[in-house]
């Protein structure tokens, strides 16, 4: 229900006011109440209005996902998540470090047992197993979370180097999770790694993790390449399912009164959506793999931006974690009214605003930037 108030109406004008003045063509939209009513009823979801999207081969009921988070680590987080609204869950990641960590320790503990008591090999299996402490505890929660929810559990699975930790997604595949989110979180600190070998190692890596299963394969990596573009197309061609973009970088700040460096840990802010938005819309319809959107995603116009970008899924934990898990319905019924307002079907906008297929992307952003700077120019000159 819209009730009328005035002093919200003076403000949209002399914001409309504001704007006209400092030369913005981006003007407010003012309204009388009882078009606004009539808006709203017009737009209110209805029966019938499909969001299902197809995401890696995987149907969903809606495109917004629940990423990787703090949310999933229990039996009744993932609950909550799926009846909150979401169209998939993706589980908090498994690390990589974890994962030797553990096996390490499985086989220390099995060298110790041969060199002191040599019959108690009998009692040790013949392959040192990492089903223990994480690697244990996230399989299990795979296999009971995954029955009981409606929607698809995609597990996460992090890591940056070749090696055996890789055959835990498989291990993920068998407990039931309906698809692997690997998460390649590397960026060199030296300075000798080229960038091909950076570029040839997450590829190699996908193709190794997609040797290993048969469920769909994701990857979210950053977005620090040369060429962001044609890392893009090489992970699809090495067979990823779908590209999340991005990895947020979680910097280091530096605390002036302890003198320390300090973890970076912050909720992100909608203005961080553009990045990843901006890669999304140039590479709608240029690859095979889906597209998932990650971070910037507070209302349901962040969703609306990212789906008009190309993206087929649009991921989600700052809103959740900050709205808590029920807020997914009211985005998902913010997005069926915003369809519905622009008699759109979600096919028909999604991509809408991605850049054209016979438009050269790397023109188009440098056409972006330029009108950008220009545009700057006339608001801030003196
Ligand atoms: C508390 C917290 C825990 C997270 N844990 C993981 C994780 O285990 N694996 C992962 O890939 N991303 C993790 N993320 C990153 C999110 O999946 C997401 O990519 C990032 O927060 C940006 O999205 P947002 O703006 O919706 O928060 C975590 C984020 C937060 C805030």
């Amino acid at each position: 229900m819209v009730e009328f108030n005035p002093e919200a109406l003076q403000a949209a004008m002399e914001s409309a006011r504001q704007k006209s003045s400092m030369g913005s063509n981006v003007t407010d939209q003012i309204a009388s109440p009882a078009a606004l009513l009539s808006e709203e009823r017009a737009a209110a979801p209805r029966v019938g209005d499909s969001l299902q999207t197809d995401y890696m081969g995987l149907s969903l009921r809606n495109p917004l996902v629940a990423s990787a988070g703090p949310l999933s680590q229990t039996v009744d987080g993932i609950k909550e998540l799926a009846e909150g609204g979401v169209g998939a869950i993706v589980m908090y990641s498994l690390f990589e470090e974890q994962i030797r960590h553990e096996t390490a320790r499985e086989a220390r503990l099995l060298d110790q047992g041969s060199e002191s008591f040599a019959e108690a090999l009998n009692y040790f299996p013949i392959e040192p197993s990492n089903e223990s402490g994480l690697t244990r505890t996230y399989l299990k929660l795979i296999e009971q979370a995954a029955p009981v929810i409606d929607v698809p559990l995609i597990a996460s699975l992090n890591g940056s180097t070749m090696g055996e930790w890789s055959d835990t997604a498989r291990r993920m595949a068998d407990a039931g999770a309906a698809g692997i989110e690997l998460n390649i979180y590397y960026l060199p600190g030296d300075l000798v790694t080229t960038g091909r070998e950076v570029e040839d190692r997450h590829a190699e890596i996908v193709v190794d993790v997609k040797s290993k299963v048969d469920i769909p394969v994701a990857v979210k990596l950053s977005p620090y390449f040369s060429s962001f573009g044609e890392m893009a197309h090489r992970l699809d061609q090495a067979g990823a399912d779908a590209l999340v973009l991005f990895n947020r970088f979680l910097q280091p700040d530096i605390d002036l009164n302890q003198l320390k460096v300090v973890s970076g840990f912050d909720l992100s802010r909608p203005d961080e959506a553009k990045l990843p938005r901006s890669w999304i819309s140039a590479l709608y319809g240029r690859i095979d793999a889906s597209l998932g959107a990650t971070t910037g995603v507070e209302t349901t116009q962040d969703v609306v931006k990212y789906l008009l970008a190309g993206a087929d899924v649009v991921m989600t934990t700052a809103a959740l974690v900050r709205n808590g898990p029920s807020y997914a319905g009211q985005l998902v019924d913010g997005v069926t009214s915003w369809l519905r307002r622009r008699q759109l079907s979600l096919d028909k906008a999604r991509g809408m605003l991605a850049v054209p297929s016979d438009t050269d992307a790397t023109d188009y952003a440098r056409a972006g930037y330029v009108s950008g700077l220009e545009r700057a120019k006339q608001v801030y000159s003196r």
